[in-house]
């Protein structure tokens, strides 16, 4: 099935107000790059239908086919004090997570602390946070119509090989950000700090497993994932906060 091509008029068209300014460009080296020498403004986005040299966290790739994802970046000077700006990519994964559950119908779709969004444990899409001046870029890649074949590792997926539909990446585009701006809002007035985590525990892969956690610079941690904090660090049952890290998921507690 040919894919359809983004389109910044559709995608601006699908959302009632004026915060986001959407361009699409054709190819693009990464959109955290591109995004990052623009002098980028607030509510600025990029989206791509290929990159050359996606990035991912830790310094690793992220790669797609032309047109299998949805490759964005966008900035913002969060108006909350910067240590809590951990909170931020929580906040993006919730509105893939919930986006994906709203289109597709399937509840399946879960927040792997701090980054990724999974499919039963398959990952279907990563974030990249990175700051610049006073904001922060925040990457999303969200593997769409990707096939086995254009896989780029194993314990990767797409949403056409989990759920076997095939979405409209501008409308995907349009109601993650539809659904993320009242988040926005909401994170940065600090009034209801506790809603928004129990709204993120409520689609987490991650608490109540077992995990090992690979900490920058090869040390690992481990423990029952417990609660999250209002800094977007992850508490385990020692009491250890971790604001940085892999995680890998054991097994579950309640198994
Ligand atoms: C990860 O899984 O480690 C994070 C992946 C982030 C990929 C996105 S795709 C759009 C943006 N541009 C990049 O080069 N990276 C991010």
């Amino acid at each position: 099935m040919k894919p359809e091509l983004l389109s910044a008029h559709e995608i601006t068209s699908a959302l009632d107000g004026g915060y986001w300014r959407v361009s699409v460009i054709d190819e693009t080296e990464s959109t955290q790059n591109l995004l990052r020498t623009s002098n980028p403004k607030p509510g600025d986005l990029i989206t791509t239908e290929y990159q050359s040299q996606g990035r991912g966290r830790l310094g690793r790739s992220f790669s797609a086919q032309k047109s299998t994802a949805l490759l964005f970046s966008f900035y913002l000077a969060p108006k909350c004090e910067r240590n809590n700006w951990g909170f931020l990519p929580l906040l993006v994964g919730m509105s893939v997570a919930n986006s994906l559950i709203k289109i597709t119908g399937d509840s399946n779709f879960k927040c792997k602390w701090p980054n990724d969004i999974l499919f039963n444990e398959k990952k279907i899409a990563g974030l990249l946070v990175e700051t610049l001046d006073d904001g922060v870029i925040v990457g999303v890649g969200i593997n769409v119509s990707t096939t086995q074949e254009q896989l780029p590792v194993a314990h990767a997926s797409s949403i056409f090989l989990e759920t076997g539909k095939q979405l409209n990446r501008n409308i995907l585009l349009a109601e993650i950000l539809a659904g993320l701006t009242p988040l926005l809002v909401e994170w940065e007035t600090g009034s209801n700090i506790s809603s928004l985590i129990a709204a993120y525990s409520r689609l987490s892969a991650t608490l109540g497993q077992n995990v090992q956690i690979e900490l920058p610079g090869g040390k690992q941690l481990g423990g029952i994932a417990t609660r999250i904090d209002s800094s977007g660090a992850l508490v385990l049952d020692s009491g250890e906060l971790v604001t940085v890290g892999d995680v890998v998921h054991l097994t579950s507690k309640l198994d």
